[in-house]
């Protein structure tokens, strides 16, 4: 017979951590403003991340990336495998909640100052994130093979044909060619399911770092003042106080994630048509304002003005620091951020409602 102890000798024997360390790396210090669950809400993106990989890993097992079968691939999941209308649908709202729930996470960085030094590189190590996720969210768009969404790549790769200098190349790179053809859509396949996650997941590994380098920005509260009375109450451990937060946030989005895919499954469009463009195409909700502003303008000034304003979100630390210097105290960060925001706002439910 085996002993117990004989088992757990050979497993540290063949395994030989220290689960100290461990113990050692789980107990961070994190201030006590993050007990506000909004705080903690970088975690979210997190989670509907693991979500989205485990839920793509099934949907990969029958997806066929070819024009002739993606669209009957995509039906034969949602009306043939057994739960296939269920992983589909999960893996379409979770999309939709790490976009939402990103945006929210980038806004309570932005407007509590978070992104101020020592923090900058880590800022831009997020804005590379959020390049990653829109970029999930425009090739699994296309991966449906449906007239609209079919449709909107065309557009995109176009508008992505038209950045300055190195138009053509980019064009060339997505579609595979100088047209949309079948090579597009394998190209989409490999980097929605290859390179993206890759990079996803390397830069995500290095955001935590940053994170775990740094600690969280101390931010002080009316509430917490109290609190800091008693020195050692200024913070609380990441295992078990914050993870339990974590935990509660993830159960609750597992709840609101089954709840929208059961009552608002996805559903089946129009097969795409390459020769027949329709009236109307729209891209997904999150280009809206993006779609509009090209609209606004030309195409040419509106690719140079969407680049104008990455590369400004990039760097805007810097910029920030150079605000403060010429103006301090004023806060015109945060008086942009509010103009910015609104914009956004107001282009979205425009597009949304034309
Ligand atoms: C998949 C994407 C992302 C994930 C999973 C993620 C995750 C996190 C987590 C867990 C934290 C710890 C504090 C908190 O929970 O809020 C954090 C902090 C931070 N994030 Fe993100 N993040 C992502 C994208 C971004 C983006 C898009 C930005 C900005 C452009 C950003 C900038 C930062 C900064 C500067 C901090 C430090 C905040 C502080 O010290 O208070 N992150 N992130």
């Amino acid at each position: 017979m085996l002993r117990a102890g004989a088992i757990k000798e050979w497993a540290v024997e063949s395994f030989p951590f220290d689960l100290n360390i461990l113990k050692e790396l789980s107990s961070e210090p994190i201030p006590n403003h993050l007990k506000r669950w909004w705080f903690a809400i970088g975690g979210t993106p997190m989670y509907l991340f693991m979500i989205q990989a485990i839920t793509g890993i099934f949907l990969t097992f029958y997806y066929v990336p070819h024009p002739a079968e993606a669209y009957n691939s995509i039906a034969y999941i949602t009306t043939e495998v057994r739960f296939g209308w269920f992983i589909r649908s999960i893996h379409k709202w979770s999309a939709h909640l790490m976009i939402f729930t990103l945006m929210l996470h980038m806004m309570r960085v932005f407007f509590t100052g978070a992104y101020r030094r020592p923090r900058e590189l880590n800022w831009m190590f997020g804005v590379c994130l959020l390049l990653i996720t829109f970029g999930f969210g425009f090739t699994g768009y296309s991966l449906l093979y449906e007239q609209v969404s079919y449709w909107a790549s065309v557009v995109g790769a176009n508008i992505a044909a038209a950045t300055p200098f190195i138009g053509d190349d980019i064009g060339n790179f997505l579609r595979g060619g100088n047209d949309i053809g079948p090579n597009t859509l394998t190209r989409f396949f490999v980097l929605h399911i290859g390179v993206l996650p890759t990079a996803m997941v390397v830069l995500l590994g290095l955001h935590v770092l940053q994170i775990r380098l740094h600690g969280i920005t101390t931010l002080q509260f009316k509430k917490d003042r109290a609190e800091r009375e008693n020195p050692h109450a200024e913070s609380f451990p990441f295992y078990p106080n914050h993870f339990y937060t974590e935990l509660i946030l993830g159960l609750f989005l597992t709840f609101l994630l089954t709840i929208l895919a059961l009552v608002y499954p996805a559903e089946m469009g129009e097969r795409a048509n390459p020769l027949v463009t329709p009236e109307h195409i729209k891209p997904e909700w999150f280009f809206y304002a993006m779609f509009r502003w090209l609209k606004l303008t030309s195409l040419q000034v509106g690719v140079m003005g969407t680049m104008i304003f990455m590369g400004m979100l990039m760097f805007w630390p810097f910029i920030d620091r150079v605000f403060e210097r010429k103006w301090p105290g004023r806060e015109i960060s945060f008086w942009l951020g509010v103009l910015g925001f609104i914009i956004f706002l107001v282009f979205t439910i425009w597009e949304a409602v034309v």
